[in-house]
């Protein structure tokens, strides 16, 4: 049995601990696929906007492309509620999971919000339920809320970040909580993997390694963009959505510098600027005037391979470690 084989891989029934990271519009039902057939968990990014039939298909699609398991991930978006009170999604999001029920999804993955009101039916269908944390008091917040696994994703990747780097994020996570933990952020190949799992961690969790592979829903421009990257060359800002997240710096993140009094609060600013922005980056290609979310994990990647040769590589490189560690 390969050394790299965790007690979530046993959970999930899944063959390696590499996760793929879910993605509003990049990670659709071919890059969820490709992942999970070649032993990963693939995940399909729902976002809070995705239409519940569309998210139907794509989980079909899914299953018409692999037996494998995979999850979905949605922004548990809510209507103003009091955290003592039962939580109220919006009709869009209630929609989502009762689709992710209906369909009976292995994995259900809170990428924003509480899910905890959806827990106590997922554990009745047996659907493992996670949420993506960026604090050790969001991964108390979420254990509490009573997800089986948390996904401490560290401010060094890519999307909506908080403030701690995954160095520190992931041990701090694992001290804390009883349940496994899966590190993310920053993270991009085999010995990614394997300082994710010296972290206490039992897997990886990775957004823009992905993004940059021949089966995720972006733009070439976008792939071919991340690969010309390096480490220093994205900001965090808060232009795109009001909230805080990392972009490869370009056109548009300058433009907006000086201008943060402007930057009107989440969700405001994503409905006024950062959705046609992101339809410009990720969908047209406009590389200096789009957004395009990614982590300084940019800095790793210079190929745009297949979703599955991705998933093989981790693998081998992380066993390549290994071996040099017994080796010493
Ligand atoms: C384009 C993009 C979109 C993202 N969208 C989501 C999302 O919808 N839900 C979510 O949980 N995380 C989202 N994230 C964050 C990822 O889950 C993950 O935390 C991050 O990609 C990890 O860092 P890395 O990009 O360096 O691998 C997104 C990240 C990127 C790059």
């Amino acid at each position: 049995m390969s050394m790299l084989r965790t007690p979530i891989c046993d959970l999930l029934q899944i063959e390696h601990p590499v996760f793929q990271a879910g993605m509003g519009w990049v990670a659709r039902a071919d890059l969820a696929a490709a992942v999970s057939a070649a032993g990963g968990l693939g995940c399909i990014g729902a976002g809070s906007t995705t239409d519940a039939e569309e998210l139907r298909a794509e989980i079909r699609s899914v299953r018409a492309q692999t037996d494998r398991p995979f999850a979905v991930d949605i922004l548990f978006a809510t209507v103003a509620s009091k955290s003592d009170e039962a939580v109220r999604y919006t009709d869009q999001v209630t929609a989502m999971v009762d689709v992710v029920f209906e369909e009976r999804v292995p994995v259900l993955i809170s990428g924003l919000g509480s899910p905890r009101d959806a827990v106590p039916r997922a554990k009745e269908l047996g659907i493992t339920v996670m949420s993506v944390v960026g604090a050790v008091r969001h991964a108390e917040k979420a254990v509490a809320d009573g997800v089986d696994a948390v996904i401490a994703s560290g401010s060094d990747g890519g999307g909506h970040v908080g403030s701690i780097g995954t160095a520190a994020l992931i041990p701090a996570v694992v001290d804390a909580v009883e349940v496994p933990v899966l590190a993310g952020g920053g993270l991009a190949d085999g010995r990614g993997l394997i300082a994710a799992l010296s972290f206490g961690a039992q897997g990886v969790w990775m957004g823009t390694r992905f993004i940059a592979t021949q089966e995720a829903r972006a733009h070439d421009n976008y792939k071919q963009k991340i690969t010309q990257t390096n480490t220093a060359g994205t900001v965090v800002t808060r232009a795109h959505s009001g909230k805080t997240c990392r972009l490869i710096r370009n056109a548009f993140t300058e433009s907006w510098l000086g201008r943060e009094a402007e930057i009107e609060p989440y969700p405001l600013q994503g409905m006024h600027v950062g959705h046609p922005a992101s339809l410009k980056g990720r969908i047209e290609g406009d590389v200096e005037n789009g957004v395009l979310p990614a982590g300084q994990s940019s800095g790793l990647i210079a190929e745009v391979p297949s979703a599955g040769d991705v998933v093989r590589r981790i693998v081998a490189e992380a066993d390549g470690v290994l071996s040099k560690f017994m080796a010493a």
